[in-house]
């Protein structure tokens, strides 16, 4: 569903269309979603400070162990029961894990630690050191040994730890920059001054709010005065419901729950911090499969097969590649998921026009929702056989206060959720899937609403299911009179007209809504209001713990729009959704990965979804959710993006065009343009706002050729770049500071960034401009930086800001000089694409040299038979690729390109496989810097990278 304040529908033209589709079934009383009212403690001028009231605890018993120590931890004083019961005893494990990694855990003594080491470092070959002492309590600082830079300290601040609160402070060096703490919309650089809140939400992309992904871990960069920067990072591995209070001095760490698990990294750059991080604590981003990368079209409101068909010819007749088509809810019978509605998305019909689809090389790929509808026990002819299916085997998550399952409420009505702790939870999703591929062959899953989000607060559903099926408990969009006016910010000024009968068509719904009973989306909370629960010995309060997090829904309950804290799942510990919330989307996302390996044996699992963990990206790839169709929405992608390279979920892009509300062609022109350097590029729209396919409009369709033809001939280098990310940790798309780590310039740079380490992207972000301004970093040090375009070296003075022309339909893009970037002519799908011919670009370094490399294998297994890794490189006017591996690309080097070049070159000679070359068909002309050298054909008939590649110029 959507933030209330995002809440979309459609357009004026479209209004006809949309109150057709209202569905005939009783509404849910909005009072189903009404919880007690809560003020946040950080809102809360009365909620007590921790610091001010815990005594701490004091070590003892300090053992050394192979690779650091452990201690007694004891409470020193008087509990304070902040917000849960003081645990007494605890025990601090101290572990230098690999050189570049210390884990510093604590938790109740009873419990024990599971490590995970190289097995070789100790205090004496760490780059980081532990230092603590026990006055005025137990305090600990993580200093780096060769300078003594203290990245994380506790000193002055006391360690609380309760049942359901948890405080650690570090103090921060003045102005620090941090990144990360994902999911957020916020600038890249996070200030010193927010409150990252963790608790799934579905709501929408909410500036500063809680929302899908849980990433508790931040990198910090030090500019060291302007000698060289250093970085570090910290992971706290917890999943409860948490906060991160970034303040002017401090960072104070806040969960309701679990223990304390820090892996500190030392860097000492950012690339190394993120590398650490992904290589060495949550794991490395799955590989993903080469079509993957093509143009996705989505949208909620394609509303039959026959429609989708117009889609997929929309794009061919308008010559713009489209590799996959999506389907939203509409194909689903009464929403519900495996299903077909029989009228408009029967599945013989689905058949014929997927059989068609493949043939032509293109894909598709359904969405899944996460909540599994329960039918009314009373109508037989309601029954839903993949929830009698899953009843059978115990699989659904249960309600404690009767034991049966939990009954939320979702788009088909009252509804289950899968309980994915236990394996028959597994079993359940894998054998739906499968036999729904039976009849609809999908090529991969966009699971949604994985938060969890439930429409109601409770178990809402329990005594009622004989309702079923029932309405959500506010308007959809496309439902009566819920049709959005919204437009992009300058669409007053670009469409005036138009934009004019939209405020006036807007007041005059407003008018008649003010008459009727049905409530648009929005969430409620009763009268009853509360600051916070208080302790109760021994016992945890689940769904009102005495700490209140900002969970930004309307009165702030972790009651609202999800599963309810004290849901139980089916395991023998019967573990609660307390503990497991932030958990569910990254679990169901892991069950469609590993039912994906059941429909497809031996293929790379192809998952997009919602909500996520540290870690997600071993299983999935993700977009950022119901965006809106606004400029500002369009800048905080970039940041948004960066954010989950950081966390190693690099398959990352957002609703192109923008998700809620209606586009125009000025904002998805541009946004078309940006998203193509997103490694997941796909545009998908609300129900029934305006249709915002890029060739709705000639000129978005023109721009969108443009850039499409850029992105399918960088396909070779995305999926190397992808390689990269899979096997060493390297992101995909790049922040400037990252790339520029001693450059404090760039430390806020959020409005450009560059793709892999050789693209610099410039986009417009902003309406009615026709130029844009970038950095160009660098120069200052020799770099030098080519106009994609004309293959021109940028005229820019160190430090510049630098004014671009940047008309509507172009997108500004530099090649770093002293790269090489292996291209293919673009093709009609990634298939087509694969089959074209190769070229190189060479972008030559102020010293007449550049570098590059390619991975290829067959794009699909995850075993591969066969790979090639290509490593190019310009010197000394010689162009070498150097060859490995076996795999076997059938197409020629057709051409190679070089900028940066004086003079036409004299004469040139060309070894392949160690032969020499006739060379007296190639053609080489120079001008303007560049030279071209075409007619290479003839020379790789069997294949670009059959052998080693010499072309030495004279
Ligand atoms: C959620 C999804 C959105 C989808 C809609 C209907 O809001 O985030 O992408 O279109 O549900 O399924």
């Amino acid at each position: 569903m959507f933030n209330s304040l995002l809440l979309a529908a459609c357009a004026v033209a479209s209004f006809a269309e949309a109150q057709s589709t209202f569905r005939a079934i009783p509404t849910l009383s909005a009072s189903v979603d009404a919880a007690p009212s809560l003020v946040p403690a950080i809102l809360d001028p009365t909620a007590p400070n921790a610091q001010d009231v815990c005594p701490g605890y004091k070590a003892s018993g300090v053992v050394q162990t192979s690779q650091g120590f452990t201690a007694d931890l004891t409470l020193a004083g008087a509990p304070c029961n902040a917000y849960g019961n003081d645990i007494v005893d605890l025990t601090l494990a101290v572990e230098y894990q690999a050189k570049q990694r210390l884990s510093v855990k604590i938790f109740p003594k009873h419990l024990v630690a599971s490590n995970y080491t190289n097995g070789s470092t100790t205090a004496a070959t760490s780059d980081l050191k532990f230092n603590w002492t026990n006055t005025p309590s137990f305090q600990f600082q993580v200093s780096r040994v060769a300078s003594g830079e203290v990245i994380f300290s506790t000193y002055g601040k006391v360690i609380v730890f309760e049942d359901q609160f948890l405080e650690m402070a570090t103090s921060m060096v003045p102005n620090y920059n941090i990144y990360g703490l994902a999911e957020n919309i916020h600038q890249f650089r996070l200030g010193n001054n927010l409150t990252r809140t963790f608790w799934a939400a579905d709501s929408g992309n909410p500036i500063d709010g809680n929302l899908y992904g849980t990433h508790p871990m931040y990198l910090e960069t030090r500019y060291n005065n302007g000698s060289a920067s250093s970085s570090h990072g910290v992971y706290a591995r917890n999943a409860h419901g948490q906060e991160w209070l970034l303040r002017s001095d401090n960072v104070t760490y806040r969960t309701i729950g679990g223990s304390y698990d820090l892996y500190f990294l030392s860097g000492p750059t950012p690339k190394e911090v993120i590398r650490q991080y992904q290589g060495g604590v949550v794991g490395l981003p799955q590989m993903q499969m080469y079509w993957t990368f093509g143009f996705h079209q989505c949208r909620w409101g394609y509303e039959n097969w026959t429609v989708l068909q117009e889609i997929v010819d929309g794009y061919a007749n308008a010559g713009i590649q489209l590799e996959t088509i999506w389907t939203d809810i509409d194909y689903m019978d009464q929403y519900r998921d495996f299903t077909n509605g029989a009228m408009n998305f029967p599945v013989p019909a689905g058949q014929a026009f997927l059989a068609e689809l493949y043939a032509a090389g293109q894909h598709y790929v359904p969405i899944v929702d996460s909540n599994i509808y329960a039918p009314n026990p009373t109508n037989g002819s309601d029954s839903y056989e993949p929830f009698q299916r899953g009843a059978a085997l115990s699989a659904f998550i249960r309600n404690p206060d009767d034991g049966d399952f939990y009954y939320g409420d979702n788009w088909p009505g009252y509804s289950v959720w899968t309980d994915f702790l236990v394996p028959q939870g597994q079993q359940f999703w894998t054998e739906e899937l499968v036999k729904w591929y039976g009849d609809i062959p999908y090529d991969g899953i966009w699971i949604d609403l994985s938060e969890a989000s439930s429409f109601c607060v409770g178990s809402c559903g329990t005594g009622h299911l004989q309702e079923n099926p029932v309405h959500p408990p506010f308007r959809l969009p496309g439902d009566f009179n819920n049709v959005d006016f919204n437009y992009p910010e300058a669409f007053n000024i670009t469409n005036a007209t138009e934009a004019a009968s939209a405020v006036a068509a807007s007041s005059s719904q407003v008018a008649a809504n003010s008459a009727t009973a049905l409530p648009a989306a929005t969430t409620t909370s009763s009268s009853a209001t509360f600051m916070r629960t208080k302790p109760t010995p021994g016992v945890r309060n689940l769904d009102f713990p005495p700490y209140v997090i900002n969970n930004l829904f309307e009165g702030h309950s972790l009651l609202k729009n999800t599963i309810a804290p004290n849901a139980t799942h089916n395991d023998a510990l019967n573990t609660t959704e307390y503990e497991m919330h932030n958990l569910f989307g990254h679990q169901i996302a892991n069950a469609t990965y590993h039912a994906l390996l059941s429909v497809f044996p031996g293929r790379r699992p192809f998952v997009i979804s919602r909500s996520n963990f540290a870690g997600s990206g071993n299983i999935t790839g993700h977009w950022g959710g119901d965006n809106t169709s606004k400029w500002g929405s369009m800048y905080f992608s970039i940041a948004q993006a960066l954010q989950f390279m950081m966390a190693g979920i690099p398959m990352f892009g957002v609703d192109t065009c923008g998700f809620a509300g209606n586009t125009d062609a000025e904002l998805c022109n541009r946004w078309m343009q940006l998203s193509a350097f997103f490694p997941f590029y796909r545009n998908h729209n609300v129900f029934a706002s305006i249709p915002q396919e890029a060739y709705r409009w000639s000129s978005v369709a023109a721009a969108t050729r443009t850039v499409m033809n850029i992105r399918y001939s960088l396909l070779p280098y995305m999926y190397t770049l992808f390689y990269e990310a899979h096997t060493s940790a390297e992101t995909v798309m790049r922040a400037l500071a990252w790339e520029f780590p001693n450059d404090a310039q760039l430390l806020n740079v959020d409005n450009q960034f560059m793709l892999g380490p050789s693209l610099l992207i410039t986009p417009v972000l902003e309406p009615l401009v026709t130029s844009v301004k970038g950095v160009f970093p660098g120069v200052a040090d020799g770099v030098v930086w080519y106009d994609w375009y004309t293959l021109q070296p940028l005229q820019v003075a160190a430090g510049e800001n630098k004014t671009l022309d940047a008309p509507l339909g172009h997108i500004n893009v530099h090649v770093k000089g002293g790269s090489i970037l292996p291209l293919q002519a673009p093709g009609n799908t990634t298939a087509t694409s694969r089959n074209n011919p190769w070229s190189l670009l060479v972008a030559l370094d102020n010293k007449g040299q550049a570098a590059g490399s390619l991975y290829l294998d067959d794009g699909v297994s995850l075993v591969q038979n066969a790979t090639k890794n290509v490593q190019l490189s310009y010197a000394n006017n010689k162009l070498t690729a150097s060859v490995t591996g076996s795999y076997h690309s059938a197409p020629a080097l057709a051409n190679v390109t070089i900028a940066g070049v004086s003079a036409l070159p004299a004469a040139m000679t060309l070894t392949v496989a160690g032969q020499p070359c006739e060379t007296g068909v190639i053609q080489l002309v120079q001008g303007g810097g560049v030279l071209y050298v075409t007619g290479l054909e003839t020379f790789t008939t069997a294949g670009a990278w059959e052998g080693d590649i010499e072309m030495q110029f004279s």
